[in-house]
């Protein structure tokens, strides 16, 4: 029988030493940190915060448990976590003075532009036009374009159902949304956002193709998860114009958007799109063009070792409800994987074992299967729950 907390050691303490290791290798602040899982995946505190709730000598003290167990790296003691457990410190004391100025607008943007169909896109369009924006999206057939309008008056209805909205504000977000079906349409954007497949080919078309459409000063973000930004910025003659816009699932209500800069990104784009996240509801972190960025850095090997636990025989409900019991998390692991998708989960996940050369962090053998069994989760009805 493994109990509760058992599985809290397992799988949540491993994470908390990840996101020590990402101060450390001073890849993002505290703040950031801790924001990125507070808005991102809707925890109530930052994992850093939860350290210094638990105590560093606490967790420290757990995790050499699980490392003698395990022996992998992954669950050595970062040093900080050493340091702070010998120095009773805090994260919240390292990160006090690191407060920075309001962003500003520092470039016009009235119209945006969304280049995709899928659930992502569609949240994402839904977000800009409930703030006021007028959005021009684009797909590939008129049948996708009104996939993204099903999506979005889904959404809008049942918010009139709980009697959060109403028929006529429903109205005035769908007036603000126009589709296409070609990318010309958006040459008058001054914004765009593309969420179309995530693989590498097929955005370094859409960029080299928006870099010929587009007008000067428009900028081209992409909310890719994993895919090199810096590349995608290459392939346009503009690449100082070229950023990330991570958004998370459900886009219309995780209030993160994870900024990603590349060297080339220019510093008035970055506080733009700082600036307008903050104008459309949502919370900005920055962070560099690495694999994973904060939030999925951190996540998906969580998920990960949860699939692994099961693998080692305990039942998924029992992980699921174990999770959201002591960690205090909306969803278990399981819950979570199939909601983002299990194929999607993999590709992350591969990412993460090719950019940090970690055993610990290879795809479970289970995650696998699912995928090649097309059990992806809930948009194929069956993942690791079934629907
Ligand atoms: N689209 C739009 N709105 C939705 C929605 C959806 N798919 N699902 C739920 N909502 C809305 C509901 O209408 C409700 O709105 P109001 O509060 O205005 O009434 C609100 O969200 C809460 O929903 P519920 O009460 O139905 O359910 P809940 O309390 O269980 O919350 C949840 C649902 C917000 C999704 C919550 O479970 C949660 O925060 N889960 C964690 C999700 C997460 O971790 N996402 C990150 C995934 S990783 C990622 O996205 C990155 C990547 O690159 C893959």
């Amino acid at each position: 029988m493994t109990t509760s907390e058992q599985i809290f050691d397992t799988l949540v303490l491993p994470y908390l030493n990840h996101a020590v290791r990402m101060y450390e290798a001073d890849y993002a602040s505290v703040s950031d940190i801790d924001a990125g899982m507070r808005f991102g995946c809707g925890y109530a505190q930052g994992p850093l915060a939860v350290i210094d709730e638990l105590g560093a000598a606490s967790v420290r003290d757990r995790l050499a448990v699980r490392y003698a167990e395990t022996g992998d790296r992954l669950h050595q003691p970062a040093e900080l976590l050493e340091k702070l457990a010998a120095e009773s410190g805090t994260f919240a004391a390292l990160g006090a003075d690191a407060g920075t100025a309001a962003p500003e607008l520092k470039r016009d943007i009235a119209k945006v532009g969304v280049v995709g169909t899928g659930t992502m896109a569609s949240g994402i369009a839904q977000v800009f036009a409930q703030s006021g924006y007028g959005v021009i999206y684009v797909g590939r057939s008129q049948e996708k374009l009104d996939g993204v309008v099903g999506y979005i008056t889904k959404n809008l209805d049942r918010a009139i159902d709980k009697g959060k909205s109403t028929e006529d504000d429903k109205a005035a977000v769908l007036g603000r949304l126009t589709g296409a079906t070609t990318r010309d349409a958006l040459a008058e954007v001054d914004l765009v956002v593309e969420a179309i497949a995530e693989d590498l080919d097929v955005k370094l078309e859409l960029f080299r193709d928006l870099d010929g459409i587009c007008k000067q000063g428009a900028i081209l973000a992409t909310t890719t998860s994993s895919l090199p930004i810096t590349q995608l910025g290459a392939a346009t003659d503009r690449p100082a114009d070229v950023i990330g816009m991570h958004f998370f699932n459900p886009a219309p209500v995780m209030k993160l958007v994870e900024v990603v800069t590349t060297p080339a990104t220019a510093a008035d784009v970055d506080e733009t799109v700082k600036a307008l996240c903050a104008k459309v509801g949502k919370v900005a972190v920055s962070c560099g063009d690495r694999a994973g960025f904060i939030v999925n850095c951190l996540l998906f090997p969580y998920l990960n070792d949860a699939v692994l636990l099961h693998e080692s025989g305990v039942e998924l409900v029992a992980i699921d409800a174990a999770i959201k019991e002591t960690a205090g998390f909306p969803m278990g692991p399981f819950e979570l994987l199939d909601v983002v998708g299990n194929d999607v989960s993999l590709a992350i996940q591969k990412e993460l074992h090719g950019e940090f050369k970690e055993d610990g962090l290879a795809p479970a053998k289970t995650l696998e299967e699912k995928v090649a069994a097309g059990h992806l989760g809930r948009k194929t009805k069956q993942g690791f729950h079934s629907y």
